[in-house]
């Protein structure tokens, strides 16, 4: 495979993408929030994770295949929920479920996403996950868990981790709104990069479809806050319980940092908890969801699902959130990197360089099965 030789990480599919999206749009999928600290305490937390490798093991043949919650993947790890992720790359949410669909690979879409519910699950096929941020009117709370599951979406996923409108600084001095308004400023920046621009032509401009839904007689004021504000409300316990009540299937709760909170979460229902620092995008002196991470298994207990996010971009990166206690990994931006240097090529790229980093690194280790990570832990 050419691109292989060519992008082999990454790194270099986030190289490529950059210079194929305006700035505006770079600085939405790029940025988190203050100094940025919370993200790239992230990372940091990967690369200290060492994994032991072993020796003299003779020939083994390593299997990627994960049961999580209730349903056969072929690897341990997915996609997480990006907003706006047409605005992105066009067309990303519709390419996304279909090699969710092809991979058997979750694939969550965003309750703020550039395509409807309807339009999507029937793509992901048995892999959509569809993620909820709280909405405040119970009815439409209501109508959107019903459409999601009506567009065949198996589980769902609470996002709790915005209790507020985080600044996020570069998005601002970006110029990014939402709806993005079409100042001079940005027009420049989308001239300079022909082939999203064409594409954001062919799809059409990127809107918050569901949202527009729900907002018809209110009608969307241009904002620099996430479009999820125009309705959202702070979820408690009894949002989390209602939620739980109209949910038949699995229910996961995204954005917990706290053992006490995963406890009570594990305790009221909820089938997965999603340790996550929102990849850094909310508050910028969160910990690293993998610094946090063996403490929340501690607290749970070994049978109870965890997932994890936050700056993982090879196959290394999920054998060690495996080995700290996770049983199933999600990646955010990296999918949009991929996407954004290759469109739908590059996310199968992705997928390759993933699977083929686990496979090769798993042989290191002298393990069969992802989950085996743990027992290679070194510090
Ligand atoms: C551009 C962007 C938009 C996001 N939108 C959402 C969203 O709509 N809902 C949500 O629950 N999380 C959202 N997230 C957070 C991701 O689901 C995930 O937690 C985070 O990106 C993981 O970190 P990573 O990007 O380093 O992999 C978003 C992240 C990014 C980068």
């Amino acid at each position: 495979m050419e691109l292989d030789q060519s992008h082999p990480a990454a790194s270099d599919l986030r190289a490529a993408c950059r210079a194929r999206v305006p700035r505006f749009v770079w600085e939405y999928l790029d940025s988190a929030t203050g100094t940025e600290a919370a993200k790239a305490a992230n990372r940091a937390a990967l690369d200290a994770v060492r994994l032991r490798p072993q020796v003299l093991l003779g020939k083994l043949v390593p299997d990627l295949a994960t049961r999580f919650l209730g349903q056969d993947h072929a690897q341990p790890f997915g996609i997480a929920p990006v907003g706006m992720s047409g605005l992105i790359w066009p067309g990303a949410e519709a390419a996304l479920a279909r090699l969710a669909a092809e991979a058997a690979m979750p694939y969550c879409l965003s309750t703020v996403a550039t395509r409807t519910p309807e339009e999507i699950g029937p793509l992901s096929g048995a892999m959509g996950w569809f993620q909820l941020y709280p909405v405040g009117d119970p009815a439409i709370r209501d109508d959107i868990i019903a459409r999601a599951a009506r567009a065949g979406f198996r589980v769902l996923v609470l996002t709790v981790d915005l209790p507020a409108a985080a600044r996020r600084e570069r998005q601002r001095r970006a110029r990014l709104t939402f709806p993005p308004r079409l100042t001079p400023g940005i027009l420049m920046q989308v001239a300079l990069r022909p082939a999203w621009a064409l594409g954001t032509l062919r799809e059409g401009t990127p809107r918050l479809r569901l949202m527009e839904d729900y907002l018809k007689t209110a009608g969307p004021a241009a904002s620099t806050a996430h479009a999820g504000y125009l309705l959202r409300a702070n979820p408690d316990w009894d949002y989390l319980a209602r939620v739980r009540d109209r949910w038949a299937g699995p229910l996961v709760v995204k954005g917990v940092l706290n053992p006490d909170e995963a406890v009570r979460l594990r305790d009221a229902g909820v089938d997965a908890v999603w340790v996550s620092n929102h990849g850094g995008r909310q508050f910028d002196a969160a910990p690293a969801g993998l610094e946090v991470l063996p403490a929340i298994r501690a607290a749970v207990g070994p049978g109870y699902p965890l997932i994890l996010d936050g700056g993982v971009d090879s196959g290394l990166d999920v054998l060690r959130a495996l080995a700290k206690g996770a049983d199933f990994v999600m990646l955010g931006r990296a999918w949009h990197h991929a996407l954004g240097a290759f469109g739908a090529r590059g996310a199968a790229h992705l997928l390759h360089i993933l699977r083929d980093g686990m496979l090769a690194d798993m042989a290191q280790l002298g393990i069969l099965r992802p989950a085996q990570a743990a027992g290679r832990l070194a510090v």
